[in-house]
């Protein structure tokens, strides 16, 4: 599919974005080897969870939906059976390492494999520690799936420090740990998303956390069992973010966005606008264990800013949505310590030089960021333009250059949009709900 994006009104309304992708993997994967029922609220039910989900099916595990609501019947710690084929995990990253940190210390093998994109992607960052573990896991193809695991008997903890800021390194290990002997201490130099700590925590795993220069130390003992409990989730901070985006740019825009995850480990993006100038009012913060809250958002007159590096691994989902927006302000920003955009589901660093290209947007490309020169002081849109922009079939940026072409009085065409149902399916929904002007075009 494509998207068809004509110029959009301003942004107005309420609305409400789906779960939250990272904690909907991890409450499937906790639920399903916790002992007895628990029960999901809000899941995500995007292509990649959905993916999540079905792997646990495929190991033995029931679910029952209804409406809201997700009940799983875990199986203990022990209880997963050998999946009878490979498991198949299609574009989700966040599913086969984390799902391979768990399948490491089972007492069957597996095969674990994924769509074009994840075959590409770099796995020798899980396979070391896993290793280092006692895990039997190997690569078929050069570092990248497919995985092969092979059976296993216990794992032994290990002491490491994680070598890039990864949230998904750390918790394959973290998952890894719930069978390993002895302490495991995982050191992060940057704090990176603490889902599955908070959720061991609600599984009543217990974790030791202690903040260093920067970072955090996490140390833990594989538990008796997990307990199974309930799991709220919020709406997806990382999806929110379009929406954001789309409000502080296209004049007359004043958008309300409800129940919006806030765990600070994902929110940088949000300080990085408040520091461009942006006009987001943060109300009715709840929430224990994952806080939530509404934002209020109006259109701004946005100025550019050297975004700070230590927010980088706080926001890298968001930087497509964030280049959009240095774009759409006036003078220069710069980004750097992104270098980890190159491995994401496309790379996102030449995928956005390739949007910003199409755009008619100055910019200067690096190893491990962008300057992008924006708009001059008047933040006249006169040399930009719509077109025809090629996606790289990521969903991030299908929604980013989606909302920028939002802007013009073209008609510009997004090409290879159909992974935006790995995040994000309701995305045209609430675009339409919001007064944007984005629908399909079949392939022709
Ligand atoms: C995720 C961690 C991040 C993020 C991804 C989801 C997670 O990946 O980009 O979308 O749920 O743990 P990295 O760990 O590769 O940074």
């Amino acid at each position: 599919m494509n998207f068809k994006v004509k110029k959009g009104k301003g942004v107005r309304g309420e609305i409400t974005i789906p779960g939250d992708k990272s904690i909907s993997h991890r409450s499937i994967m906790c639920a399903s080897l916790a002992e007895g029922k628990s029960k999901i609220y809000g899941f995500l039910e995007g292509e990649d969870c959905l993916a999540t989900k079905i792997a646990f099916q495929d190991m033995g595990i029931k679910f029952e939906t209804n409406n809201d609501e997700i009940v799983v019947y875990g199986s203990g710690l022990y209880g997963l059976k050998e999946p009878k084929k490979e498991i198949n995990l299609g574009n989700s990253g966040t599913s086969i390492r984390l799902l391979s940190g768990i399948l490491s210390a089972q007492k069957f093998s597996s095969t674990l494999i994924g769509d074009e994109s994840l075959s590409s992607r770099p796995m020798n960052r899980i396979i070391e520690p896993l290793s280092l573990m006692g895990a039997n896991i190997k690569s078929q193809n050069s570092g990248r799936p497919p995985l092969e695991i092979g059976k296993s008997d216990m794992l032994n903890s290990i002491n490491y420090d994680l070598p890039i800021a990864s949230a998904q390194v750390k918790s394959c290990i973290l998952f890894a740990s719930l069978y390993s002997e002895g302490k495991t201490i995982v050191r992060e130099k940057q704090t990176t998303r603490n889902h599955t700590e908070i959720m061991f925590k609600q599984f009543g795993v217990p974790l030791s956390i202690r903040d260093t220069d920067g970072g955090r130390d996490i140390e833990m003992y594989s538990p008796s069992n997990l307990k199974s409990t309930e799991i709220d989730i919020p709406g997806d901070f990382s999806s929110a973010a379009f929406f954001i985006l789309a409000a502080l740019i296209i004049p007359n825009s004043n958008l309300t966005i409800k129940n919006v995850g806030m765990n600070e480990t994902r929110t940088a993006l949000l300080n990085a606008f408040q520091e461009m100038g942006a006009e987001i009012d943060i109300i009715n913060k709840t929430g224990n264990f994952e806080p939530r809250a509404d934002l209020k958002v109006k259109f701004s007159k946005l100025k550019g800013i050297n975004l700070d590096t230590k927010f980088v691994p706080n926001l890298i989902d968001e930087l497509p949505a964030f280049f959009v927006a240095a774009a759409m302000s006036s003078g220069s920003t710069a980004v750097r310590n992104a270098e980890e955009l190159r491995h994401k589901e496309s790379d996102r660093l030449e995928a956005m030089g390739d949007v910003l290209r199409s755009l008619g947007v100055d910019f200067n490309m690096y190893h491990d960021g962008m300057d992008i020169n924006g708009l001059d002081n008047n933040n006249e849109l006169n040399t930009y333009k719509g077109g025809i922009i090629e996606s790289y079939g990521d969903h991030r940026i299908a929604m980013s250059s989606a909302i920028a072409c939002s802007l013009f009085d073209q008609e510009s065409l997004v090409l290879n949009t159909d992974n935006v149902n790995t995040s994000f399916p309701t995305f045209l929904e609430i675009a339409d709900q919001v007064g944007l002007n984005i629908s399909l075009e079949e392939h022709s």
